[in-house]
Order: structure tokens, then sequence, then C-alpha cells
């Protein structure tokens, strides 16, 4: 994999997550993809297979603590010139603080905020210095500032929390590196979390997601952007 730059995405046997897969691999990225169940990745093991040697799967459930802390060796020191975080879950389907359990709301803050910054952390050796880009798939619905409608108040509140323990990351725990960190919103997409009726495909979403990230690399900023480079209020 010496000759292609690297990208390891998070959460990519299917949804965004496979389709940046896609999309990395036709710019010429070699792909670390993960899976929680990679037995079970029919699709990433026949991109796999159409790409030998490009596409790498490992196994990372992002709520097994065991193999999130333990993750970082499995790159044998190989550095990223992205870092990915897409993994995400929408939580309980009531979306009510009023109805929320302990056990709900704990799981949605591990997996959507607290599960993402904490790889990243431990991955923060591996990003190449001056152009490494660590992405993280945030949502326009973490916005504070573009709250009006109150639904899904716990998603929403777990892609804020997303949004602020990235910034403490960036601004306190980059330990010097130049590297640029990317909070990003997809759009609304026709995945299994945003539905037949969501406003945009996988592949314009990703392709848009893709060009942002080449142009913010290098940039060294901190910044909350849509898959089409627009900034998105905090
Ligand atoms: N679709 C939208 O409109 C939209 C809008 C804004 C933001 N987003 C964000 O975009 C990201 C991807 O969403 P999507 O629409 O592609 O959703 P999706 O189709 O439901 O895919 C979610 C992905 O996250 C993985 N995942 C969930 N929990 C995980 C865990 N504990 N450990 C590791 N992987 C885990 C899933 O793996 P499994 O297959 O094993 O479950 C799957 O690969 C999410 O962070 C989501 O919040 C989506």
């Amino acid at each position: 994999m010496a000759d292609h730059p690297l990208a390891l995405i998070v959460g990519a046997n299917r949804g965004l997550g496979f389709g940046l897969a896609k999309e990395l691999l036709g710019r010429g990225y070699d792909v670390i993809a993960t899976a929680r169940h990679p037995d079970k990745a029919g699709d990433l093991a026949s991109l796999s297979a159409a790409h030998p040697g490009r596409v790498t799967i490992e196994r990372l459930d992002m709520n097994h603590i065991a193999e999130l802390d333990g993750f970082a060796p499995k790159l044998d020191g190989k550095m990223l010139d992205i870092l990915f975080v897409n993994a995400g879950v929408s939580g309980p389907a009531h979306k009510d603080g009023m109805k929320a359990t302990v056990e709900e709301t704990g799981a949605l803050m591990f997996t959507n905020a607290v599960a993402p910054v904490r790889l990243a952390r431990h991955l923060l050796p591996n990003v190449r210095e001056d152009t490494g880009v660590v992405a993280f798939m945030s949502s326009v619905m973490g916005s504070v500032a573009d709250n009006m409608a109150g639904t899904s108040e716990l998603y929403r509140a777990s892609k804020a929390a997303l949004n602020s323990i990235t910034r403490g990351f960036f601004n306190a725990g980059l330990g010097g590196r130049k590297i640029t960190v990317l909070s990003l919103h997809p759009g609304w997409v026709r995945t299994d979390m945003g539905g037949p009726s969501a406003a945009v495909g996988i592949e314009e979403s990703v392709k848009g997601l893709a060009d942002v990230l080449a142009t913010q690399k290098g940039t060294h900023v901190h910044k909350f952007l849509d898959y089409r480079g627009e900034a998105i209020a905090w």
C-alpha cells in the first residue's frame, strides 16, 4: 500500500461509509475500512476483491472498549492521509428526552460523541503531519444555532456533543501537530438512517465530502462544513 495515499474509514460496511470507501478508492486512495461484523460485510468483501491489495477490512465496534482502545496497533505504523470517523447511530426510536433511559442515552452519547474522538486520540500519531485530515461525521442537527425545531433531541445532542469534544481535541489534544480537523454534515442522505425520502443520494454526498477533504487539507483549522463546503453555524 506504499504508493497510494491512505484513508481509514470507520463504519464502512454500508451507507455513507461504504460510499466514501468507494469514492476515495476511485480518487487513488488505499482504504482501511472497518466494520462491526467483517464476516457479514459482503459489499466490502466484493470491493476488496475488485481492488486487490487496496482495501483492508478491520473489525471495530466503537462501543467495544477493548476493540476501540486496542485498534491503533492494527495500523502497524502506517500513516493516514485521511481518518474519517463515520460510524453513528440515530438512537432510540422515540427520540425523546422525556422517555429516554440512562442506558439508551449512554449508548447514544458513547457511540456518536465519545468514541469517535477517543479513537482519533489513539490514532493521532498515525495521522500525517501537515496534509493529514481527521474528519468526523457530524450533522447539521448538531448545530445549536440551527436548532429551531427541537425534534430528535437526543440525536441532536449527541452530534452537538461530538462537535464540542472535537473542538477540545483540536484546541488541546493535537499536541502541536499540524493537522486539519473537520466536523462534516453529509446532507440529508438516502441511507438506512436517512430513509428513502431524503434529499441527497449517497454518490452525490460522498463526492462532495471528498471534495471538501481535498480542499481543506493543509489548512490546520477546525471547521463545521456541509458536503458542498458551506459553513454551518455551531
Ligand atoms: N443519512 C443522513 O441523512 C445523515 C445525515 C447527517 C449525518 N449522518 C451521519 O452519517 C453517518 C453515517 O450515517 P448513514 O446514513 O450512512 O447511516 P447507516 O446507513 O445507518 O450506517 C451507519 C454505519 O455506522 C456503523 N455503526 C453504527 N454503530 C456502530 C458501532 N457501535 N461501531 C462501529 N460502527 C457502527 C454501522 O455499522 P453496522 O452496519 O454494523 O450497524 C454502519 O456502517 C452517521 O454518523 C450519521 O449520524 C447521516
